[in-house]
């Protein structure tokens, strides 16, 4: 297919950038900053790699935002301090000097930290020991802590925490930031109905459960430029959790994608394993449709879309842009690839995320 009738290679705004084409890089830990959370040369070559293979935008790894609760594994890298600012210039530069725009994805682990260099305890909405098992590929191992639930001005300082991040990735010549409300994190610990047991505004309806992630995307995009990017990422499925739904179905799907879109995010980033296949049982809508139906922003589908076909198919019903986690691992330069007809590696677990999840030597380019 000539790319100009290609829906992936359409190029599309979004805030002051303009993609070349429908294709970015997905957020993915890989644990390989300094102990004290300044991203590496390392990485700066890693992330322009695929820019270089034409990823119109690229998502950073989750990077914590503060100094206390947040950071979730051991050598994480941070946007908590001015060396950490200065340590992903070198980033951002060589991502740019590739021509793609850089987000970095701001997230607060809460009651799945299990690496925190600042503090011993954990946090969460309330006292709910998660379910599940720490992650290995990122160095954990047993069951997780039971959490402090947060006070009121435990929330503030939470809320102020990406705020001051988000400042930061200013700073550090980020065009965005992606504000992390999935997969089990915390934001996402407030909208799950059996971590959050709260009686105040933040628990109980969805509405209340959503409140947290919608005044932290709110609270970010009053403190950063109009021209910056602010965007959200939620997820029915966790880490720690594949199978979760959202109990309310439609309904809550209507209450979360309105409550981020009012609070003014840029774009609503969807993720689930399959995200093609509908969202809830018995229904046929994706979470990429629902998102677009309900939401007012443009829609990022995520989950299960490295064949090409599955992806121009999900460009095609709701879905502005896409982002690929394991394809692009394996296909450093899929857009590259995909343009010129040729062929796609398959994903191999045990070679880039064995014995952990680090960055290994053949992923990176070598120094020119
Ligand atoms: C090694 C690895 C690390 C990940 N880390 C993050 C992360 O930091 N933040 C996030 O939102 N998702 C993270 N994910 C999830 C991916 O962004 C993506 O949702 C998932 O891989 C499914 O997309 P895929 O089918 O294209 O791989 C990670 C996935 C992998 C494989």
């Amino acid at each position: 297919m000539p790319t100009e009738d290609d829906p992936l290679f359409e190029p599309l705004d979004l805030g002051d950038e303009t993609l070349e084409n429908r294709v970015g890089l997905a957020p993915m830990t890989r644990t390989s900053a300094t102990g004290d959370g300044r991203a590496t040369a390392e990485m700066a070559r890693y992330y322009a790699k695929f820019a270089r293979g034409g990823f119109s935008f690229l998502l950073t790894e989750g990077t914590y935002p503060d100094t206390s609760h947040s950071q979730g594994y051991d050598d994480q890298p941070g946007l908590a301090t001015d060396e950490h600012v200065e340590a992903w210039r070198t980033v951002t530069d060589a991502v740019h000097d590739e021509g793609s725009p850089i987000f970095a994805q701001l997230m607060h682990a809460g009651a799945l930290s299990q690496g925190n260099r600042y503090e011993d305890e954990t946090v969460g909405p309330s006292a709910v020991e998660p379910k599940g098992e720490q992650l290995e590929m990122y160095g954990g191992e047993g069951g997780f802590d039971e959490p402090r639930e947060l006070t009121a001005e435990g929330i503030d300082d939470l809320i102020e925490g990406f705020v001051a991040a988000a400042e930061r990735a200013v700073e550090a010549n980020f065009d965005g930031v992606e504000i992390h409300g999935a997969n089990g994190y915390v934001l996402d610990q407030f909208l799950t109905t059996y971590t959050n047991r709260r009686q105040d505004e933040y628990g109980g309806g969805v509405e209340n459960r959503i409140r947290l992630t919608a005044e932290v995307v709110e609270a970010v995009r009053a403190a950063t430029p109009e021209r910056f990017v602010v965007g959200v990422r939620l997820s029915q499925s966790k880490v720690n959790d594949p199978d979760y739904r959202w109990p309310g179905g439609e309904g809550d799907a209507e209450a979360i994608f309105g409550a981020v879109s009012d609070a003014g995010a840029d774009y609503l980033h969807v993720t689930e394993e399959n995200v093609a296949a509908p969202a809830f049982e018995g229904g046929t809508a994706t979470l990429s449709e629902l998102a677009d139906r309900y939401g007012d922003a443009p829609v990022i589908a995520n989950g299960g879309l490295e064949e090409p076909d599955t992806a121009r198919r999900v460009l095609e019903s709701g879905a502005d842009l896409l982002t690929l986690g394991t394809g692009a691992l394996a296909n450093p330069d899929w857009p590259t690839r995909v343009a010129e007809g040729r062929s796609l590696e398959a994903f191999d677990f045990e070679r880039i995320l064995r014995p952990d999840a680090s960055i290994d030597d053949s992923e990176v380019p070598a120094d020119d």
